[in-house]
């Protein structure tokens, strides 16, 4: 079986269809290339840490969890609300957008089915929005 007839299987869960622990490493990996060298991630790349190993390691446990596969930032780090994580950044339209292009870049670079990229791209866009919500305390 290829890459592409697996992830078009009706009974996998979204991690299985996105390579498990290993495709999601690369798609954390892509992205954060991605926000290093983007003009329109600027802004969003500042609000991080210079080396961001711990980012994308983060980032790549929670999706893990997020997707229907093991709940490893839990598991490694604890309890986790992604509004309340997000808080202490001033995360308006454009920081939400620019995320979301280095997240849509990274996915694009992926050998996923283009049902599966648009997929996780609008999963992902609703706790994405509901940071800048809350951050403009709109909810
Ligand atoms: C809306 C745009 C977003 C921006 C600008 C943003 C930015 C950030 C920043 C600056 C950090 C801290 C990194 C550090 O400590 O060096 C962070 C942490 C994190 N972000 Fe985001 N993020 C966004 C959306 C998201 C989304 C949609 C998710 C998940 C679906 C997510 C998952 C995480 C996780 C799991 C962490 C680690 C939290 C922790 O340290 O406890 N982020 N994010």
């Amino acid at each position: 079986m290829t890459d592409h007839e697996q992830d078009n299987r009706v009974d996998l869960t979204p991690y299985q269809a996105a390579g498990g622990l290993e495709g999601l490493t690369k798609l954390v990996d892509e992205f954060y290339v991605n926000m290093d060298t983007l003009p329109e991630a600027q802004t969003i790349r500042n609000m991080h840490a210079k080396d961001l190993t711990e980012a994308r390691k983060k980032l790549t446990y929670f999706l893990s969890g997020w997707l229907g596969g093991p709940m490893l930032f839990q598991q490694h780090y604890g309890p986790i609300s992604i509004p309340g994580a997000h808080k202490r950044f001033p995360i308006g339209y454009e920081e939400r957008d620019a995320w979301l292009l280095c997240m849509e870049r990274a996915l694009a670079a992926q050998p996923y089915s283009p049902e599966l990229k648009d997929y996780l791209l609008a999963a992902l866009s609703i706790p994405a929005e509901r940071i800048r919500q809350v951050n403009a305390r709109e909810i």
